[in-house]
């Protein structure tokens, strides 16, 4: 496999992956020099445990010192963190030092809680500094954060409060979308009383946006406490590189969210290495990635990689086309950015807006755009590229593994890219596609599910959160033969060595780039009176890449009339809303009186999604009822 990229790589990149491959104790004892350790490491590697990997054991290092307090010396007043809104119409630029500040002020709030190294603080907050500042201060005094995607409601907030058990939550009265005031505080009020775990404080920021009842010795202002320990100075508490860093939710085959748990050195030394040799970080410069703070993007690439790497950060609170669709080369030329990173769906948003934003600003800082979190189609690649004349980076991961699997490493060789394609393996991910039957590896441009052999790199996946077990049966036991690492996703590989990815294995479904389960969304469909049973795919949508298309049975047998139908898909949608969050909400709810399944009562999910998009079902031999598929088409017309 390692052969086939060959004659694309001038060879640059061909050695580096090889050594990586081949010596990966060698290849990330030396790139662990990118980041600075308190304590030097005594093994870089311990998988004496597989499918586990211990890297850097018994080092000592910390995210927050790396991040912000090892550059004060040489950037401490040239940007770090530059927030802008155009939600509630405000600007704000902290140096580094100012950033240093902040975070020992909001890591004393912690403190002052009472969090201790390896306590939990959930953070469910909207883009806005403090929410940079209080995982910052997590990082630095060795709490673990668990940030939550402002866009859920109360039912996934409380699924998250009960795993990760968080001593503090981090809060605000509200986010904005579109100018309008999203509260936040009763969803998490709701949340805190659906959960057995309560929380002991909860620290809410208060940006004025909407009126919200405190709970009296539980909730605490931000912004008092800030005034309070203005001058406050908190050390770096050193961590073992093993130590967790932080849980990330994610979505997968059942409706029981998984906590992603990562380390602190292997991520450090992960992050500054696809700094450099994917996306050309340069100290000094300014990187901005348009995701948010509750996603793995911006754990990885609005907070941590870029202050690592000792970059400004954008953190843009607002839409790609609000005020226009010129709002985010505005950003560009007006802070200098080099590197953008955003998601396909918010491209093929903005190429349906006067292109004549496009050429508006000077774009001369930009060295690229980055596009992650879906397949990057042909067409909306070749229109971006033609409309700002930059290389566009397709890259391929997840948040299992926190940084990119799949790229054209330019920061090492300026490899060509091939349209559709997220690139070549990424330096220490050992990746192949393998026949779902026997594990073997396909042939050239055969289809099969794409895996990497263990151990896996720096910056991935410790474990699932309190649930060892899970970690194994979910990521590396697809395969009854061998262990390798299963990413889910079906894909091809090229003569060439590039790889082409077609979509999941399982039962995620990808919409505007919002990794959704579609048991989450069933059951809470099901959670409607009048539901008796639902099924919920996800089909090709031309902008969001796709929308979950729900298939619901009633309890009652009466036929339900044209406005009763559109009755009762409001309400469910709204269940939805209510308990998921609108990210959530399908696009459109049918009614049916039978649903496709085996006859041992396995849901044919790919079937009726494939009905759904105009495709062949494929073998239907196993199915009980056939007439069910005929009622989905008929549905859909
Ligand atoms: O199916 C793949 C798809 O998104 C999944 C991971 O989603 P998430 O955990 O939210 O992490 C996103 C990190 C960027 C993958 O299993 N995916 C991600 N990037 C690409 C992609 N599919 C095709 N092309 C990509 N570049």
């Amino acid at each position: 496999m390692v052969e086939q990229a060959k004659h694309q790589s001038n060879g640059t990149y061909q050695n580096l992956y090889d050594e990586s491959i081949r010596n990966p104790k060698g290849f990330w004892a030396r790139q662990a020099d990118l980041i600075h350790w308190q304590k030097p490491f005594e093994k870089v590697l311990d998988d004496s445990k597989p499918p586990f990997a211990d890297w850097y054991v018994g080092g000592e290092t910390n995210l927050c010192y790396n991040a912000v307090d090892r550059h004060l010396d040489q950037l401490g007043d040239k940007p770090a963190l530059i927030y802008v809104s155009t939600e509630v119409n405000q600007e704000k630029v902290y140096t580094f030092r100012q950033l240093h500040q902040e975070v020992q002020i909001a890591a004393a709030m912690l403190q002052k809680m009472g969090v201790k190294k390896g306590d939990r603080v959930l953070i469910y907050m909207p883009m806005i500094p403090e929410a940079t500042f209080a995982m910052l201060a997590c990082a630095r005094i060795g709490a673990i954060h668990s940030v939550v995607f402002g866009g859920f409601a109360s039912h996934s907030l409380a699924s998250r409060i009960e795993d990760a058990k968080p001593k503090v939550i981090v809060s605000a009265d509200a986010g904005s979308r579109a100018g309008k005031a999203v509260a936040y505080k009763p969803l998490l009020d709701e949340a805190i009383a659906r959960s057995s775990y309560k929380p002991g404080h909860v620290l809410m920021v208060n940006r004025g946006l909407v009126p919200f009842d405190t709970v009296k010795g539980r909730d605490h202002d931000y912004a008092a406490l800030r005034k309070e320990l203005a001058t406050a100075k908190v050390p770096v508490t050193w961590l073992e590189a093993t130590d967790t860093s932080y849980i990330l939710y994610t979505s997968g085959t059942t409706g029981k969210p998984k906590g992603v748990q990562r380390d602190v050195g292997g991520y450090a030394v992960a992050l500054a290495a696809s700094m450099k040799y994917i996306f050309m970080g340069e100290k000094g410069k300014t990187f901005f990635a348009t995701s948010d703070i509750g996603w793995v993007v911006g754990h990885s690439y609005i907070i941590y990689g870029p202050l690592i790497a000792g970059m400004a950060t954008v953190m843009y609170e607002g839409l790609p086309i609000r005020p226009d669709a010129g709002i985010w080369w505005k950003i560009v030329q007006d802070h200098k950015v080099s590197v953008l990173f955003s998601a396909p769906t918010a491209v093929r948003v903005l190429k349906k807006q006067d292109p004549a934003y496009l050429s508006k600003y000077d774009l001369s800082s930009l060295k690229a755009l980055f596009l992650a979190g879906e397949p990057l189609d042909e067409t909306t690649s070749d229109w971006i590229s033609g409309a700002i004349g930059k290389p566009i980076v397709d890259n391929y991961w997840q948040t299992e593994t926190g940084w990119p699997i799949l790229a054209i490493q330019r920061g090492v060789e300026e490899m060509p890219g091939k349209l559709g394609s997220p690139g070549v393996p990424v330096f220490g991910f050992n990746v192949n596609v393998l026949n779902e039957d026997t594990a073997q590896p396909c042939r050239t441009n055969e289809k099969g599910v794409v895996a990497i052999e263990g151990p896996l790199p720096p910056g991935c996946m410790q474990t699932v959160w309190g649930d060892d077990e899970r970690f194994v049966k979910t990521y590396w036991s697809s395969f009854k033969t061998r262990q390798v690492y299963s990413t889910f996703d079906w894909g091809i590989r090229d003569e060439d060595g590039y790889f082409f990815i077609l979509g999941r294995t399982d039962d995620v479904i990808n919409v505007a780039g919002h990794r959704l389960g579609t048991r989450e969304i069933e059951e809470s469909i099901s959670s409607h009176p009048a539901v008796a049973e639902v099924a919920v795919v996800g089909v090709a949508d031309q902008v969001k890449g796709q929308v979950a298309v729900a298939f619901a049975i009633l309890k009652s047998a009466d036929a339900v009339n044209e406005t009763q139908a559109k009755t009762l898909e409001a309400e469910i949608m709204k269940v939805v809303d209510s308990q998921l969050g609108a990210v959530a909400r399908p696009a459109r709810v049918y009614f049916v009186n039978v649903l496709p399944k085996t006859r041992s009562g396995k849901l044919l999910r790919r079937s009726i999604q494939a009905v759904c998009e105009g495709r062949d079902p494929g073998d239907m031999t196993t199915i009980e009822d056939p007439t069910a598929l005929a009622q989905i088409k008929n549905a859909m017309a």
